[in-house]
């Protein structure tokens, strides 16, 4: 039987310790990351590493403030008090000593060229770019980030809650290589001794089909 324990092992981490991390370990917990599969190899990630507090700070105030902004335009004070709960998850980085901001430039994707050049519809295009080549690709990494952090004694946690302060974000980071922009975050730590457990999945017989 194959050992999975490295899989079975991860879970979102949202609370951490005071404690700093080896620039050594971040790079090896990148490494691992480009390891991940890409769509035709094009490695269409950067990362952009944070450890100044001040900046991270600044990054859970400005989340925080766009948080507030969509929450006063909620339909209702239901919706509104809904949303404000998500906020702690959206700005749980702000303990964290590390915070990675993953960046993506979109995929290069030769159908949609010929495609184009030959007059297809929007609606033919969209459909080819639906499965969002560039998104899975950094999908896979960050699993790759995700799986290595465990299995070196780290936790982290995948994020795209904050991304709905992108703009702000991308000019605070004011990190710039063209074509590339924010997918998500990461946030990165050790632990706090007893974190909750992972939540439960699905049924497999809810999520797996076999077509014969
Ligand atoms: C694309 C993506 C975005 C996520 N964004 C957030 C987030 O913004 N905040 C958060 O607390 N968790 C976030 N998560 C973590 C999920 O809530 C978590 O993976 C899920 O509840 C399953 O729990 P587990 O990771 O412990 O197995 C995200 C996960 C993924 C894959």
């Amino acid at each position: 039987m194959a050992n999975l324990d490295f899989i079975y092992k991860r879970k979102s981490i949202r609370k951490f310790k005071n404690q700093s991390i080896p620039k050594e370990d971040i790079l090896t917990l990148l490494d691992a990351a480009t390891h991940a599969p890409s769509p035709k190899n094009q490695q269409n990630w950067h990362f952009v590493v944070l450890q100044n507090r001040d900046i991270i700070k600044k990054l859970t105030e400005i989340v925080s403030e766009s948080h507030i902004a969509i929450a006063e335009i909620a339909r209702s004070e239901t919706e509104k008090t809904h949303y404000m709960k998500l906020l702690k998850y959206y700005t749980l980085f702000q303990h964290a000593p590390v915070v990675i901001i993953v960046y993506a430039n979109d995929y290069d994707m030769i159908e949609y060229d010929i495609l184009k050049a030959n007059g297809a519809s929007e609606q033919r295009l969209a459909e080819i770019m639906a499965p969002q080549s560039a998104a899975q690709g950094i999908g896979a990494a960050v699993e790759n980030f995700l799986l290595a952090a465990t299995e070196m004694g780290y936790g982290a946690c995948y994020m795209t809650g904050p991304t709905h302060a992108k703009n702000r974000i991308e000019t605070l980071i004011n990190f710039n290589k063209p074509g590339y922009h924010l997918m998500s975050l990461i946030a990165l730590g050790v632990p706090e001794e007893n974190t909750p457990p992972a939540p439960k999945r699905k049924p497999l017989e809810e999520v797996v089909t076999f077509i014969d």
